[in-house]
């Protein structure tokens, strides 16, 4: 079995970009919108400031405590939309319950959607036109790419198809250049097991903690991790820990390759907003 090293992969597309970076006459500006205090969205944003820095992007925190009205997120998003100096944005989700998180994507101008998520990317990634594409599909393409991962002809199940990883993560891998053959699984699949047996590469998607155990993979299957739940752990000083969709301690004695959580797709998420941010920035 061989780990995918998403943190060592993320650092070497990293240092890529911030060569870009040093040829242009301006560096790409991202901006981020957090609403509330939600631990885990604090960690991501966190992530992606830190990010910014260390590739030389220029980078915007824009906050709002959890009783932000529509209105108000909406207008920030038509003011980001029209600010000449910003390239890309992203609204953290998830937004409060009193937010229409659907009519925020749509409020987006789709040229500077660098989470990939507006209708119009969505719709442009299905028709196979250059489009942004959502962060953790394009991020475990470059994985599989990276690691030298046969997919032509390959059976790749995913399970979970959510618009963020499943669904568009689907299209790509069914893309000319790529040319899996693509299985979606869901909550209502039946025999589930029967089909991820036959998987050659396994996507779990699902945010179910150690859902994919051993008996559901074939001796040699590729497996992408994208879980990140947090579960209580007394091993740790902040009292819980991130915990994947796959049970690696079983399922990496059968697989060829797997990814680790943390430290597989996770990175490669990051990368991937920083490579849209350098491709709008470049567009403009
Ligand atoms: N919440 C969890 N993942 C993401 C992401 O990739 N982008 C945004 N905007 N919110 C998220």
């Amino acid at each position: 079995m061989q780990l995918i090293d998403g943190k060592k992969t993320s650092a070497e597309i990293k240092a890529e970009i911030a060569e870009e970076v040093k040829k242009m006459n301006r560096k790409p500006h991202l901006a981020a919108v957090l609403v509330g205090h939600d631990g885990g969205s604090e960690t991501y944003v966190a992530h992606k400031i830190k990010s910014c820095e260390e590739v030389g992007f220029k980078s915007s925190l824009i906050r709002f405590e959890d009783d932000v009205t529509e209105e108000e997120l909406l207008k920030t998003v038509e003011k980001l939309n029209n600010d000449s100096d910003v390239d890309g944005f992203i609204v953290q989700l998830p937004l409060p319950k009193h937010i229409d998180e659907q009519k925020v994507i749509e409020a987006i101008d789709p040229k500077k959607d660098v989470d990939g998520f507006h209708p119009v990317n969505l719709g442009r990634l299905v028709a196979g036109l250059d489009s942004f594409v959502s962060a953790t599909p394009s991020g475990i393409v470059d994985l599989l790419k990276r690691y030298n991962v046969e997919t032509s002809g390959k059976h790749c199940v995913i399970i979970g198809r959510s618009n963020i990883v499943g669904r568009p993560l689907s299209i790509l891998m069914s893309q000319k250049d790529i040319d899996a053959t693509v299985t979606v699984c869901h909550s209502r699949t039946e025999n589930l097991k029967d089909i991820t047996r036959t998987a050659d590469i396994l996507v779990a998607a699902i945010g179910r903690p150690g859902f994919v155990t051993a008996d559901m993979v074939k001796d040699g299957v590729t497996v992408i991790d994208v879980g990140t739940t947090r579960v209580k752990s007394d091993q740790t000083k902040s009292g819980w820990k991130l915990k994947g969709d796959v049970d690696f301690d079983e399922v990496s004695k059968k697989a060829s390759l797997i990814t680790p959580v943390p430290g597989g797709v996770g990175p490669m998420t990051i990368c991937s907003l920083l490579k849209n941010t350098l491709k709008a920035a470049k567009q403009r």
